[in-house]
């Protein structure tokens, strides 16, 4: 088991310095599963990751041991529950270096976080005419809140191209930035391909131009140390589930002045000072973007999370999946007929790929009656998937508890399914 000493002064400690993966796969209680009579080779961390123990227990200890309503009461459990949830928000701004802890908003998803920024911030500001600028490799959950921002503004869309190895182009997307360029808001990393954006260099062009830079993190925090200072960013998401922690909780942080001179998103609860039918006074930062009882278990269950990872270290984690995403690239190369979409140099770990005449929902059924768990289709990216001239890649996302092993299962079963097929 990873045993860390979480504590407010962050940092946790490391139960051991060498990284030991069948120890940690141990601290996984679902990788223990056989799915169709064979062992479960979980693939599919992109989507969701799967949970430790640790994360389990939090939140099994919270709704047994102190469930009740937060910022709310005197009597001893809400104090509690307070206290452990609001530990998780300085947790949380530790591990991105935040500021403060006042700049870490908890929302339901990075698909919330993003929509909470377009319909806070950036409606606030945008007039006509004014640009907002993503790029190819965008979710959608990067694209449609700004598409609903234009129609509401009359805010004009633009997008920066990519190369066939699924790179940014950074000359174009320099070359979009304008003093029309109110909004820059691009991935970290691409969840369809991996590809890591050199968001380090994309900040300044756009903050040259004075327009709000947003980062969608979502698939970065597990594989990579962020630091947001160091970035120069105004905001960046994430959310929970990606990073081992549970779902329906996601992070918005943003810088201190513009989440104070933001207007609310939601009203209701929690995120009032004082209410009267004349006038309501909202609260402060963070409790202002926090309307209604939030989930208190899974914030509570994400920063066990963040102490797990922690205790493992980014660094750690990242050296591994490198290693991993090298080893898995030059197994699946030797399938036949097979072609890896996305090659960018820089990658998180992503093996995205199709088969000469084999559909990916074919091959994506083929591998689970294996035991391999893969995500087929167009991953919430339809765009990337245009660009290639496909409607569908087989997705493996690897986290730090996949083998080289269960590279080697995922490399039989496609050659398996090739002459299956062929
Ligand atoms: N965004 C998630 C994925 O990439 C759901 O699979």
């Amino acid at each position: 088991m990873i045993t860390t000493k979480p504590s407010d002064a962050g940092r946790t400690q490391p139960a051991r310095q060498a990284f030991d993966v069948e120890a940690i796969r141990r601290d996984f209680p679902i990788l223990a599963q056989k799915i169709h009579g064979k062992p479960l080779v979980y693939l599919d961390n992109a989507a969701t990751s799967q949970k430790p123990q640790s994360v389990i227990d939090a939140i099994a200890r919270y709704y047994g041991e102190t469930n009740a309503n937060i910022h709310r009461g005197v009597h001893t459990l809400s104090v509690q529950a307070t206290e452990r949830y609001e530990r998780s928000r300085r947790r949380t701004a530790q591990f991105i270096n935040a500021a403060r802890p006042e700049e870490i908003i908890f929302v339901r998803s990075a698909t919330e976080g993003i929509n909470l920024i377009a319909q806070t911030h950036a409606r606030s500001m945008l007039r006509g005419g004014d640009e907002i600028l993503i790029t190819h490799l965008e979710h959608h959950s990067n694209i449609v809140p700004w598409q609903l921002l234009c129609e509401q503004t009359g805010a004009v869309l633009r997008v920066a191209p990519i190369n066939d190895n699924g790179e940014l182009l950074s000359d174009a997307f320099e070359k979009l930035v304008t003093p029309r360029t109110k909004i820059v808001s691009v991935t970290h990393v691409s969840n369809a391909l991996g590809t890591i954006n050199p968001v380090a260099e994309l900040i300044p062009i756009a903050k040259r131009h004075g327009a709000t830079v947003i980062v969608d993190g979502a698939q970065a925090v597990p594989h990579m140390k962020v630091d947001v200072q160091a970035l120069g960013c105004d905001f960046y998401t994430f959310s929970s589930h990606k990073m081992f922690g549970p779902t329906g909780v996601g992070v918005v942080w943003g810088r201190f002045d513009l989440l104070n001179a933001m207007p609310p998103y939601q009203g209701g609860g929690e995120m009032i000072k004082s209410v009267t039918f004349e006038k309501t006074i909202y609260h402060d930062v963070p409790h202002k973007f926090e309307a209604g009882t939030p989930n208190i278990a899974g914030v509570i269950g994400f920063g066990a999370a963040i102490d797990y990872l922690e205790g493992i270290g980014l660094g750690t984690i990242a050296d591994y999946e490198r290693e991993l995403l090298e080893y898995g690239t030059k197994a699946i190369a030797a399938v036949p007929g097979l072609s890896m979409i996305g090659t960018a140099r820089e990658k998180a770990a992503v093996l995205s790929f199709i088969i000469e005449e084999i559909h990916p929902h074919d091959l994506g059924t083929l591998l689970d009656q294996e035991g391999i768990a893969v995500r087929t289709g167009h991953h919430c990216a339809q765009p990337i998937m245009d660009r290639f001239g496909i409607p569908a890649t087989v997705r493996a996302s690897l986290a730090f508890y996949n083998t080289r092993d269960e590279l080697d299962l995922l490399t039989a079963g496609l050659h398996r399914a090739v002459e299956i097929f062929r």
